[in-house]
């Protein structure tokens, strides 16, 4: 039997289909612009399950049941021969459906169990990281990366994986020796710099962090359209740290905005960067309304309560009240039908999230601050990374502000600021308090 790049064998696979698979695998762990090749290899290579099933996995970042739905037939195609796959092959098309299905436990499971005996699977392991994204478990994450980086030293992208869930458990240092030590071995891994931009803005380095993003940024543009938007909407927030709204605008107009808008990426880092320049102080009006129709099917899903409060708040800037009060009522009734973990998620944590954030987005302070300041602490089971989250912490800390809470407002935000050094945002924050 062949086997990939990886050493990992795939059934029913010529040099063609090889060919294909390591491709892709280069393309979805660099983040490159050529993921979608594989569907096309998906079509002349009908009888490779790998193919069919690597195909399929494209459908999860859509983070939208309508599109992940599409998945299903090339996983029936993969399923053709499943008597015939390896045990990781088996594992994987079962983690892909249930990822495709919003299982999102099921499929972090069965990559954890390819993470066990195939740990140079470095496209289980990229498909568990956004997971982890989804369901905000960072420990876990770190686990995973951990037990499979001695398998992967060489991989700069595994490395980045590895740096990044450090990132998300504020081990911040070591992330930023990892996410070196992964653009020694490739400067151009994007997930590295990325994590690096989380760095500095968690360590509240905003001057070197602009002056060393900036120097990256030329090299972004041959990359996956995802990548550019976000790292350009990471490089605006620390722009907006010093209160340089200007650049921070012109980040959104020509870099984060406009190029795949219906894409879940790209709408939750336009939605996030103007909703960080509102909570810096800035008042904005047209471009909610283009946004607006981009945002309404995410405000209906049910894939995970973070992409609902981010959709709705976009409505409920442009003044698409109704639509948002339809919204959340659906939310409301899918949430008391819930239990267990899903009730968590979305009856205690989803729900107060999405609607703690649309009082926000209409002013009303008392509301907001009531809403989201008891769930900040659970708020990553709603999904997220913890800079994208940073919106609920600081609209909670804004309402506070605004409603005349002086006390509670000083507390939420010397908890918000810890032993990191205060930025020019965070100081006039302070100011008026
Ligand atoms: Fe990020």
């Amino acid at each position: 039997m062949k086997r990939d790049a990886r050493g990992l064998e795939v059934t029913g696979a010529a040099d063609a289909e090889i060919a294909a698979i390591d491709h892709f695998t280069e393309q979805l762990l660099g983040l490159g612009a050529e993921t979608d090749a594989i569907m096309g290899a998906a079509s002349a290579s009908p009888d490779c399950p790998m193919i069919q099933a690597y195909a399929a996995c494209t459908f999860v970042y859509t983070q939208s049941s309508a599109q992940a739905a599409r998945a299903l037939g090339l996983l029936q195609r993969a399923r053709r021969r499943f008597r015939e796959l390896t045990g990781r092959e088996r594992i994987f098309v079962e983690a892909v459906e249930a990822g495709c299905r919003g299982d999102f436990e099921r499929a972090i499971t069965a990559y954890e169990s390819i993470a066990q005996e195939w740990p140079r699977d470095v496209v289980a392991a990229k498909l568990a990281e956004f997971h982890f994204f989804q369901t905000g478990e960072s420990a876990r994450q770190l686990a995973f990366m951990r037990s499979v980086a001695p398998a992967n030293r060489d991989h700069s992208h595994l490395l980045s994986m590895y740096a990044f869930a450090l990132e998300l458990c504020a081990k911040r240092d070591e992330a930023e020796e990892a996410a070196r030590a992964a653009m020694r071995i490739n400067p151009l891994t994007m997930w590295a710099q990325h994590c690096l931009a989380h760095v500095f803005a968690g360590q509240s380095r905003i001057a070197q962090g602009i002056a060393e993003l900036q120097s990256y940024a030329e090299g972004w543009r041959g990359f996956g359209r995802y990548i550019q938007s976000h790292n350009w909407f990471h490089l605006a927030t620390l722009y907006l740290a010093q209160l340089d709204f200007d650049r921070a605008r012109e980040a959104f107009n020509s870099r984060v905005w406009g190029f795949l808008p219906d894409t879940a990426g790209e709408l939750t880092d336009a939605v996030l960067l103007l909703w960080y320049l509102e909570l810096a102080g800035m008042e904005l009006d047209a471009e909610w309304r283009g946004i607006a129709p981009h945002a309404r099917p995410y405000a209906h899903d049910r894939v995970f309560p973070f992409i609902n409060a981010v959709a709705i708040y976009a409505l409920a800037r442009a003044g698409e009240q109704a639509e948002v009060d339809r919204a959340a009522a659906e939310l409301e009734r899918f949430a008391g039908r819930q239990s267990g973990r899903a009730a968590r998620v979305w009856r205690d944590v989803g729900l107060p999230l999405v609607r703690g954030s649309a009082a926000f987005a209409r002013r009303d302070y008392p509301l907001a601050a009531a809403l989201l300041g008891p769930i900040l602490n659970d708020a990553a089971c709603a999904g997220g990374s913890d800079e994208q989250r940073g919106v609920f912490i600081q609209s909670n800390l804004v309402s506070l502000i605004r409603s005349q809470q002086k006390s509670q407002a000083r507390r939420a935000l010397d908890q918000y600021i810890g032993g990191r050094a205060v930025t020019p945002l965070e100081r006039l924050w302070r100011d008026q308090i």
